[in-house]
């Protein structure tokens, strides 16, 4: 089932989801060649407790739950990576993807964006695949709005993506429903499924966020079992915004 959310809600996701865009933007213009990663997921965690929020990547997840605020992925790291003393160089590329919790009390509720940015100077081909990954989120959020299936989101970054050249996309991994949690259903492939999938509806919050590589399609996980990489080492990007269901389209939560 999906989850719909009142008026009073999304007014409050408004405000949360625009205070983490704004962080994450901070984030991504504090990126430097010489930079450390684990730099970033200090000022991410600042920002997110100076502006009245909750860090709702760190420590989710039960067995082994996720240990920071900030998922930094540079250049074959897909998402999920874990901040780390890396220090970034020219020709980088590093996926910043972030969640928080607004306000903090049992008010509070769960928006998540992400974001690809440039180390120095980078190749043409990551500077493409950025472009191509940020043009398919915007693709899928041009065409949802009430009584589309989650299917046809799917097909839109599908068919924007291979109109583009050759990509992988990332198919263990999707976006997903948000708002009461960091996950919620549905799932949202960012490829065809092959059958409808639930129809959406005004008030549903959902995270678009696809993820595209430069070479195939496959990932692996480190022995750590959070960072995802590329199989073939190829770089991958990531961007992602979540979005409110309105009565004749959406509109972007996460926005700076
Ligand atoms: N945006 C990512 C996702 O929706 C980040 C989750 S990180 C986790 O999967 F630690 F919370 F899992
Ligand atoms: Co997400």
């Amino acid at each position: 089932m999906i989850t719909i959310k009142n008026e009073k809600e999304i007014k409050i996701l408004e405000i949360g989801g625009k205070i983490l865009g704004t962080i994450l933007a901070k984030l991504g213009n504090s990126v430097r060649v010489g930079t450390r990663v684990g730099d970033l997921e200090e000022l991410a965690e600042k920002l997110i407790l100076e502006a009245g929020g909750l860090p709702s990547f760190k420590n989710y997840g039960d067995d082994d739950p996720y240990p920071c605020t900030l998922c930094a992925s540079v250049n074959d790291g897909v998402v999920h990576c874990i901040p780390d003393d890396t220090i970034l160089k020219d020709g980088d590329i590093i996926g910043l993807d972030i969640g928080m919790k607004y306000p903090q009390t049992d008010e509070g509720l769960y928006t998540d964006c992400a974001i690809t940015v440039p180390v120095g100077n980078i190749s043409k081909d990551a500077s493409e695949l950025m472009d191509v990954t940020k043009g398919a989120l915007n693709k899928a959020i041009s065409i949802i709005r009430p009584g589309i299936y989650v299917n046809e989101i799917g097909e839109a970054i599908e068919d924007y993506v291979n109109s583009k050249g050759k990509y992988g996309i990332v198919k263990e991994l999707v976006g997903h429903g948000v708002g009461y949690a960091v996950h919620e259903a549905p799932h949202i492939p960012n490829y065809r499924i092959g059958f409808k999938g639930e129809m959406l509806k005004s008030g549903m919050v959902l995270a678009i966020e696809p993820m595209i590589n430069l070479g195939v399609s496959a990932i692996k996980s480190d022995k750590n079992g959070w960072n995802i990489k590329t199989q073939d080492g190829s770089l991958s990007a990531h961007f992602e915004h979540t979005i409110v269901v309105t009565n004749n389209g959406c509109k972007i939560l996460t926005q700076a």
